[in-house]
């Protein structure tokens, strides 16, 4: 199978790069990715020698550069997990999120009508049900929950599922989608909150926590939703959404608590700061529909996922220190540019 993966210098796309070359050496990865400020070559360090492994970089908004890669390479597969992910940026500067998150899923599934692709994957995110209150721990998304979306990156992601299910039912396109819970583990930008909170408390710098840190997300080792997009991609029915998650719900505070213990480092660095304009309560993930359908489980309870994550930050400064301080974004030039 020749899979187009967009987002794969990002984090969870990389990650899902890194599966997909180890568990299916006879399948071909074209990595479609235009390395904003989240993309990282060095995220692709692991798999540059394969040669069942192409990079490509473009945007996915660009509608003949696209168009140029499915002539290239005729995928059978697409992944779409390119995006502008992150809510705090998208409440600084919206529109950016429209133009990839939306448009940029057009172009996609268009070049996909066109190439007669046998899988179009949309990798959305629990963001677009909005959010559950804290009182009422036995409320949970279902795939049936409606859309009601928060920060305008929800919006645009909202935006783009509803562009799916119109191209599955217009076009008769085999489309899934997927609705994940909040990711952590290797390769995580370091402005995300456990990154974050690691590489702060590592060189015992404040750890900021929006408002009381009573806010809850609900957490997944990112090995176990790139098996899990893998799985719905290959066993998954056309035209369904998936949600995924693993009953992992946490307070921010109890998050930032846990790596500070297992950091050995003191509560003391915690920084309570200003609250997020619009900032969800609670997600809950209730996967039951994968569980059933496709008997996917997560592997990794949060214990054992949150000290990995902290052994593979201690472990690789390189990779953290070239983010803050820029060098990530001079990689593909220096090592890629000539290739
Ligand atoms: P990320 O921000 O780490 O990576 C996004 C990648 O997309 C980057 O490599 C970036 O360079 C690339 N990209 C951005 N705009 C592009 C464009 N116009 N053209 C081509 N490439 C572009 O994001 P992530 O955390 O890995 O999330 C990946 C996907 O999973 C997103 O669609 C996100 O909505 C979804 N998701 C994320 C989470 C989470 O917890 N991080 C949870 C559920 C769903
Ligand atoms: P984040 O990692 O940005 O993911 P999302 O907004 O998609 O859930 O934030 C996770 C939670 O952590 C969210 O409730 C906001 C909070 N947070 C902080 O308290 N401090 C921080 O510095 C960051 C980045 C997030």
């Amino acid at each position: 199978m020749k899979i187009l993966i967009t987002g794969g210098a990002g984090f969870i796309g990389g990650n899902h790069v890194h599966y997909t070359i180890e568990k299916y050496p006879e399948d071909t990865v074209i990595c479609v990715d235009d390395l904003t400020y989240a993309g990282n070559m060095e995220t692709l360090e692991p798999v540059f020698g394969c040669k069942n492994f192409h990079f490509e970089k473009a945007d996915i908004a660009d509608k003949t550069a696209i168009r140029a890669i499915f002539e290239k390479y005729r995928p059978d597969c697409v992944i779409n997990y390119a995006a502008e992910s992150h809510v705090d940026r998208s409440i600084e500067n919206p529109g950016v999120f429209l133009t990839t998150n939306i448009l940029g899923t057009q172009v996609l599934l268009d070049a996909a009508r066109e190439f007669n692709v046998s899988r179009y994957h949309q990798v959305s995110t629990d963001e677009v049900y909005g959010d559950l209150p804290l009182d009422r721990p036995d409320l949970l998304f279902t795939e049936e929950t409606p859309i009601h979306t928060s920060s305008p990156y929800s919006a645009s992601k909202a935006g783009a599922d509803l562009l799916c299910l119109a191209y599955a039912r217009t076009y008769k396109m085999p489309i899934t989608i997927s609705r994940c819970s909040n990711n952590y583990g290797p390769y995580h930008f370091p402005e995300k909150l456990i990154p974050l909170m690691i590489i702060n408390a590592m060189q015992d710098k404040p750890l900021p926590v929006y408002g009381k840190g009573e806010n809850v997300r609900d957490w997944l080792f990112v090995t176990d939703h790139c098996r899990a997009v893998d799985l719905i991609v290959r066993k998954g029915t056309v035209g369904e959404v998936y949600n995924i998650g693993g009953h992992n719900e946490r307070t921010n505070i109890v998050v930032v608590k846990t790596i500070l213990e297992q950091l050995g480092k003191s509560e003391a660095l915690i920084n309570y700061v200003t609250d997020r304009p619009g900032h969800d309560m609670r997600y809950g993930i209730d996967p039951t529909k994968i569980n059933k359908e496709l008997g996917w489980f997560p592997d990794t309870n949060f214990e054992t996922g949150l000290s990995q994550t902290i052994e593979w930050y201690k472990n690789n400064t390189g990779w953290w220190q070239n983010v803050l301080d820029g060098e990530y974004q001079k990689y593909y030039e220096k090592n890629y540019g000539a290739r």
